[in-house]
């Protein structure tokens, strides 16, 4: 059993829409709709958990899941923070062998990350899609730059992120526990020592956070989406 774990629960601020951006649409379809269908298409994955906002369920269910026809997609509220929408996520599964946990704000995968994705976890325990940076990166203390950090060893980490799922379940038990927060999945498993995978991904899987990216997908869309 491979499931993949989309959170959906945010809210947006930075996009600006007095809304949740996952209902913007790009395309004329919305973005958490382009999202789930890749997963949803894919012979790689059994089944989809939505994490959604308390709030948001009822919308979801109608403008989402019953217009667009989703079979594999189950339905899970989100909580304060990201980390805690996915714990939520993990404890929604079916007991599966490999989960992804995926940005619902990250609608431009494709079939072939997600099944890279699946063989890094199932191989080495945890794996992330990333890229190499492309901009030098520097430590900056008020205003002045104090460093600058060797560009090739430096990686963009997006989402998918993969993991055998007892690995990401221990490492979230952990967090909570010892009140650890951090800003992706990855980081949680590294503090119980263990190694992650760096799968090389694509610069379009840009995940939708200011209105600029809205622009920049609609143009990829006519060949990508
Ligand atoms: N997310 C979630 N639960 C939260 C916070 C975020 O499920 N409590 C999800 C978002 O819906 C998004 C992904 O995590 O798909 C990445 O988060 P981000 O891009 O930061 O989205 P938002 O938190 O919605 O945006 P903002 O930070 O601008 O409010
Ligand atoms: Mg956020």
């Amino acid at each position: 059993m491979i499931s993949a774990i989309v959170v959906a629960a945010g809210k947006g601020k930075r996009m600006g829409l007095g809304f949740n951006k996952l209902y913007a649409k790009i395309n004329n379809k919305e973005i958490i709709a382009i999202t789930l269908e890749k997963f949803e298409k894919s012979n790689y994955v059994d089944e989809i958990i939505a994490v959604v906002a308390k709030d948001e369920v009822d919308y979801f269910k109608i403008n989402i899941l019953d217009k667009y026809c989703f079979k594999k997609v189950k339905i899970t509220e989100g909580g304060i923070e990201r980390q805690n929408s996915v714990y939520n996520g993990l404890i929604a599964c079916n007991n599966p062998e490999i989960v992804l946990i995926h940005d619902g704000a990250r609608p431009n995968i494709d079939d072939d990350i997600i099944k890279r994705s699946i063989d890094a976890a199932k191989s080495i325990g945890a794996a992330t899609v990333a890229v190499p940076v492309i901009d030098t990166i520097k430590i900056v203390e008020d205003g002045y730059s104090v460093e600058t950090l060797e560009r090739k060893k430096l990686y963009a980490i997006q989402t998918p992120q993969s993991f055998k799922y007892d690995l990401i379940l221990k490492a979230h038990e952990y967090a909570i526990e010892n009140k650890i927060i951090a800003t992706d999945d990855t980081q949680l498993v590294e503090k119980i020592g263990h190694k992650v995978k760096i799968i090389e991904g694509s610069y379009e899987n840009i995940k939708v956070t200011t209105p600029k990216d809205i622009i920049l997908l609609n143009s990829l869309a006519a060949t990508n989406l």
